[in-house]
């Protein structure tokens, strides 16, 4: 019973370790059931230390011996590590223990997949591999020698001595624990090179099991274009001989960044056009890109302690939306990035798991890695360059990388380097960091003889253990549109530090329409008295591209809600509204698809739990059935003429521009569909060439409960193709009758193909189902019941992926009282399991404390 009395780790208490490592070696004699390391680490004492007790992490390891300057020694051993006595001086700790890497199903430390062996230690996995002190500010240089019958042989750094069982590896950065990785397997190479800005050339690497070759192209283009950018964008130039990316199909997140050696979810690395949607390249882009610039973000400059974790993940995270942005359509970006942030950070800001950027404790830091650490850790980045601007921006980040290369740091470190370069105090900036909650941002507007103006007021709900709120200081841009609805003051960036405050124009003509929160200057939610008339001019009319998209998601916002709570009709001028846009050539396609998207379920529901209304999941799920059935209709005419324009020819790209009008094809199909029973869908089932075409399809087919014989086809045709199989689960359940989905869900978890080992297929599978809105909370219950099951079952073997899963209900509190009491009754039977783990404990705890 290890977790019987979980710990509560707080920022405040941190103090240095007593030793440094100087060196670390590791010998690896690798056995599936057996597997001994072998290490002789360099200590020395910290001067920066006070307390000199030598306690070394390490968890379900089997000592063997150990020794302090070539001594046997008989240390203590906990559940929690190791302690002895060590000299006042430098001495050289050594020992070896024996590890069982085919049965570590948590996927963290050492472990098998496929018959390969791989690594994850970030962020306590190290203390799994062997005694260390398992925190991220102990930095050594690390010489690794794996011996194996294996093929392929992988560590950090640079390659050494190679012969036949053996590999030797040395990295001469600094690193600490969590970003050592090993690797070894019978494995192809898809090999290319790279030479940096100063002249060094660099091989590449990625590595797949035999049958995947196939799929490495692009991953490696999208390496060397992000190598590339790191140099232009930023002046970050790579620092090793050589850089690999290795293939695992069992991993418990997207992918790890461990020096010259990055480990990737299968499903975040392969790509092929007949088995990758458009969606995947882009994804996949991105995360090669996220993973290669922690190499400077992360790496070469790494965290004091896992309360930084914002540090390297927020800075990573905008690093790689700038990437992405300035290879493909950034208004695209930025509209999907907000998408993403509402449905999965402002949930959690608005719930019990609300916590700050920076969080100020843990029980288990596995369960902080958040949407608020990586992607309200981006905004806040954002938000900066916004308030400093763009050359500041540069400046600092050049001090950040001059100053702290080679060092562990803090949030303190890096916005001391924006107040020297800029003379500004952060104070009150830095809230963002410590301040959970989601400010909501109310407006009013005012007109008088010429004189307009905007009066702000920010207030922040509170969250757990935060009862009270300061004000933020928010960047809000705003432009202004005259009658004729042309731009009268271009975009301005307001500075808002107070809890109210007023700006003012003067000499106006008229009273102007406003554009506020431009590119959505502010993770923050907009509250302002508009009516339609005022949303549909500025969908017609702003020349901001992400508030025109804001007013045409706000006009699908009031439409429905006028639909769930009073039966209303859809609105005439949402629907001739997003007729022009459909048909509005000068719009590029990916925007239009975007445009005729619709607020999620889940985040019309927080919307009415925030008036106080408590929803029902049917008649949120009918009443978006019905826009769509009558968007089809409004738009009947129109839409065989944009799908066939936005037909591509020639062979598959998964470039924008194809992908874009891919994009909007597909969400042509899918309302044509609703009309023609699918008629269209079927045929481009037929004679799709590419996943994007033929997935969408089988979408359409789904939705219209027409798509039996399509999914039988589609199983024959990608049996053999575990990353396609993950889709034919997931789909399944997306697209099942509310009244279905627990049913069609469980039938799959039946299914031989199913394999809750394999966190991909369980998250494809019973991720659909905890997402699908209205069949996860449908009054039934069922939902509820299957995922519990299924995270009792998996709990003992992989906790991280289970406590993860937890946050499916964290929305508990919004429901009614039945749907509330089912849930909460779910919760208490997993919390009720027998030594259940520390991380799924901690996460039903803080939801269930609601
Ligand atoms: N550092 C990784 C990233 O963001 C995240 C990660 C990968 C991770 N695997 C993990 C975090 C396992 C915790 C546990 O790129
Ligand atoms: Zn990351």
């Amino acid at each position: 019973m290890r977790d019987a009395a979980p710990k509560t780790i707080y920022l405040k208490d941190y103090t240095p370790f007593g030793y440094t490592a100087q060196s670390v070696h590791l010998r690896f004699k690798l056995a599936p059931k057996a597997t001994r390391v072998i290490s002789r680490i360099a200590f020395a004492p910290n001067p920066d230390a006070t307390d000199k007790s030598f306690f070394l992490h390490g968890e379900q390891l089997d000592l063997k011996w150990a020794k302090i300057n070539g001594e046997a020694i008989t240390p203590q051993i906990s559940e929690e590590g190791l302690s002895c006595d060590a000299p006042d001086e430098p001495f050289i700790f050594e020992a070896e223990v024996e590890i069982s890497p085919e049965t570590n199903t948590a996927l963290e430390g050492l472990y098998m997949s496929g018959g390969m062996y791989c690594t994850q230690c970030e962020a306590e996995g190290f203390r799994k591999i062997t005694y260390y002190p398992d925190r991220p500010d102990v930095m050594s240089t690390f010489t690794v020698r794996v011996e194996g019958p294996h093929p392929v042989l992988l560590s950090n750094g640079n390659p050494g001595d190679s012969g036949d069982g053996f590999a030797e590896w040395h990295d001469p950065w600094p690193k600490p624990a969590y970003l050592f990785a090993l690797v070894a397997g019978d494995l192809v190479a898809h090999p290319d090179r790279f030479t940096t800005m100063s002249g060094k050339d660099v091989d590449l690497n990625i590595y797949v099991r035999a049958g995947d070759e196939d799929k490495c192209a692009f991953g490696m283009e999208a390496l060397k274009k992000s190598m590339i950018w790191d140099e232009k964008v930023y002046g970050r130039e790579y620092d090793l001989d050589i850089f690999n990316i290795v293939a695992v199909d069992d991993f418990n997140m997207g992918a790890m960044e461990n020096k010259g050696l990055n480990v990737f979810n299968s499903s975040c690395v392969l790509a092929s056009p007949e088995t990758s949607t458009d969606s995947n390249f882009e994804r996949i882009e991105a995360i090669i890109a996220h993973e290669y610039f922690h190499n400077w973000t992360g790496n070469r400059i790494t965290c004091r302690d896992w309360f930084q974790l914002c540090l390297k993940e927020g800075l990573t995270v905008y690093r790689d939306s700038q990437f992405t942005s300035d290879l493909r359509s950034a208004p695209v970006k930025r509209i999907s990035d907000v998408i993403d942030l509402r449905g999965r950070q402002f949930a959690e800001d608005g719930g019990p798991l609300a916590h700050p950027v920076r969080p100020g404790s843990f029980v288990e830091i596995n369960n902080f890695y958040t949407a608020t650490v990586y992607e309200k850790g981006a905004e806040v980045i954002g938000m900066l360059k916004t308030l400093v601007g763009d050359e500041a921006y540069a400046k600092a980040l050049d001090l950040y990388f001059d100053r702290h290369d080679g060092q562990a740091c803090t949030i303190e470190d890096w916005l001391q380097v924006f107040e020297e370069v800029t003379g500004r105090n952060l104070k009150r900036f830095k809230r963002w960091y410590t301040s959970a909650g989601t400010p909501r941002l109310h407006v009013k507007e005012s007109y008088k003889n010429g004189r307009y103006k905007l009066t702000f007021r920010q207030e922040t709900p509170p969250t757990p253990g935060q009862p009270q709120k300061k004000p933020r200081v928010i960047p809000i841009a705003v432009g202004l549109l005259g009658v004729d609805g042309k731009e009268i003051v271009a975009t301005q960036v307001l500075e808002m530090s107070k809890r109210q405050q007023s700006f003012k124009w003067e000499g106006l003509s008229a009273k102007p329409t406003p554009s506020i929160l431009r590119g959505f200057s502010a993770p923050v939610i907009l509250e302002r008295d508009t009516d339609d008339a005022q949303r549909a001019f500025l969908l017609a009319h702003d020349t901001d591209p992400f508030n025109r998209w804001e007013a045409g998601r706000e006009l699908a916002k009031s439409t429905l809600l006028a639909m769930i709570e009073t039966g209303a009709a859809p609105s005439a001028g949402y629907l001739d509204g997003m007729l022009a846009v459909l048909r509005d050539d000068t719009l590029d396609p990916a925007t239009r698809a975007l445009m005729l998207g619709l607020p999620s379920q889940s985040d019309l529901t927080q919307i009415l739990a925030d008036k106080g209304v408590t929803s029902d999941p049917q008649a949120i799920y009918d009443a978006v059935q019905t826009l769509k059935l009558a968007m089809a209709q409004h738009m009947q005419d129109t839409l065989p003429r944009i799908y066939a324009a936005c037909q591509v020819t020639g062979p598959y790209s998964p470039e924008a521009e194809p992908a874009g009008k891919r994009a909007l094809a597909n969400a042509v199909l899918a309302l044509g569909s609703r009309l023609d029973g699918g008629k269209a869908a079927q045929e481009q089932y037929d004679s799709a060439d590419n996943m994007t075409q033929q997935l969408s399809a089988l979408a359409c087919l789904l939705q219209e409960n027409v798509g039996d014989a399509a999914l039988a086809k589609f199983y024959q045709q990608w049996k053999h193709d575990r990353l396609v199989m993950d889709k034919w689960f997931g789909l399944q359940v997306s697209y099942a009758a509310p009244e279905d989905t627990a049913k069609v869900a469980e039938t799959l978890t039946q299914h031989a193909d199913f394999d809750h080992k394999n966190p991909n297929r369980f998250r494809a599978t019973l991720g659909a189902l905890a997402m699908h809105h209205a069949g996860f909370h449908h009054i039934s219950g069922k939902g509820y019941t299957l995922l519990a099951d299924w995270l009792i079952t998996l709990d003992p073997l992989n906790p991280q992926t289970t406590a993860r899963m937890c946050s499916a209900f964290q929305t508990w509190k919004r429901y009614d009282a039945g749907r509330q009491t089912m849930m909460k009754a779910e919760i208490e039977r997993i919390l009720a399991q027998p030594s259940l783990s520390r991380d799924t404990t901690e996460m039903l705890t803080r939801i269930l404390a609601a």
